[in-house]
């Protein structure tokens, strides 16, 4: 059964999910964002509201089109409110046990045949639809951070997905205005399987000091083009995902090539995880970024 998608939900209102629920409310889709609480609801809303606003500063949308954009957006803090999505984007943090307990609590309400999507960044595909009630109607749709800014959606089929969720999840994309990469289910997929043990690398680098802070980022922005320096970025992206996405592809892989760095275990047991908590390899809380080491 070919499934039209109208109305999307979007679990989780974190940098993922306001950036996802932006971009699929400015190609005219109605969107609901859930998240456990209220101000979280309202705190991605004003995000939602300010990414919107650059974008009309830029000249890349009109001042219209963000207020049809912010309207189309309604929130809600149970799951009940997604019952008539025709597809849900699970966006929660990267453990699979808050991912399992969404999904049993989103299927309980979705209708039989709403498509049910991960935006995990590492996590089994085929394990996670695994868990639902619908692993025909599951697939992997990971976003790039930032949502509205990078150009790349990869798509993941489980093993039981079935063709006609692939083609409405690539529809979907593509009306997002957004290019597909299709990867396999294994361990990180594409993007972070390449760019995480970069990362990794970057921060093995600091931690053996072999340079400091500046100097690696200097190296990989004007030695090798990057838009970001790697810990720059990786502050961008939070350590406490970079961490998970390493341990993920240590254990799934099993190659001691992708050991997590000690120093990036140290960062996110100090709670520094980026800039989400205004401390990480760079102290965000002044005027421009410090270094911390
Ligand atoms: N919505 C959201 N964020 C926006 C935005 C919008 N409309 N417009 C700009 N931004 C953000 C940028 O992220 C950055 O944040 P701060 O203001 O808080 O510092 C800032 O606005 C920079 O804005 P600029 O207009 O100066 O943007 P730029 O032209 O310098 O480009 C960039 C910024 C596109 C992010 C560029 O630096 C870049 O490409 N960086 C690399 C990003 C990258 O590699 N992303 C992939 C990460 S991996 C991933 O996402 C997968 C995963 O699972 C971990």
């Amino acid at each position: 059964m070919a499934v039209v998608i109208n109305k999307v939900g979007v679990i989780g209102s974190g940098q993922m999910g306001n950036g996802i629920a932006h971009v699929a409310a400015l190609a005219g889709l109605d969107v609901v964002l859930n998240d456990v609480s209220d101000d979280r609801l309202k705190s991605a809303m004003a995000t939602i509201n300010g990414n919107l606003s650059r974008q009309v500063v830029k000249k890349i949308i009109t001042d219209d089109a963000r207020k049809q954009a912010l309207n189309r957006i309604a929130t809600s803090d149970t799951m009940e409110g997604l019952a008539d999505c025709d597809l849900v984007i699970e966006t929660a943090v990267e453990k699979e046990d808050v991912k399992r307990k969404i999904f049993h609590d989103v299927c309980a309400v979705l209708k039989p045949e709403a498509i049910v999507a991960s935006n995990t960044s590492s996590i089994s595909i085929t394990r996670l639809a695994a868990s639902t009630d619908r692993p025909e109607r599951f697939i992997g749709i990971h976003f790039m951070n930032p949502v509205p800014l990078m150009e790349l959606v990869e798509l993941i089929r489980g093993i039981a997905t079935d063709d006609t969720t692939f083609e409405a999840a690539k529809e979907f994309v593509s009306r997002l205005g957004k290019q597909i990469a299709v990867s396999e289910d294994f361990p990180a997929f594409i993007v972070n399987r390449i760019l995480l043990p970069m990362i990794n690398e970057a921060i093995y680098t600091l931690y053996e000091g072999v340079g400091n802070v500046e100097a690696i980022d200097a190296a990989m922005k004007l030695g090798a083009h990057h838009p970001m320096g790697p810990l720059e970025l990786a502050d961008f992206i939070g350590l406490d995902t970079c961490l998970s996405i390493m341990q993920v592809l240590h254990e799934g892989l099993a190659d001691s090539k992708y050991r997590p760095c000690p120093l990036l275990v140290k960062y996110v047991e100090a709670g520094w995880l980026g800039r989400k908590t205004q401390r990480g390899f760079y102290d965000y809380r002044g005027e421009k970024p410090v270094p911390t080491r």
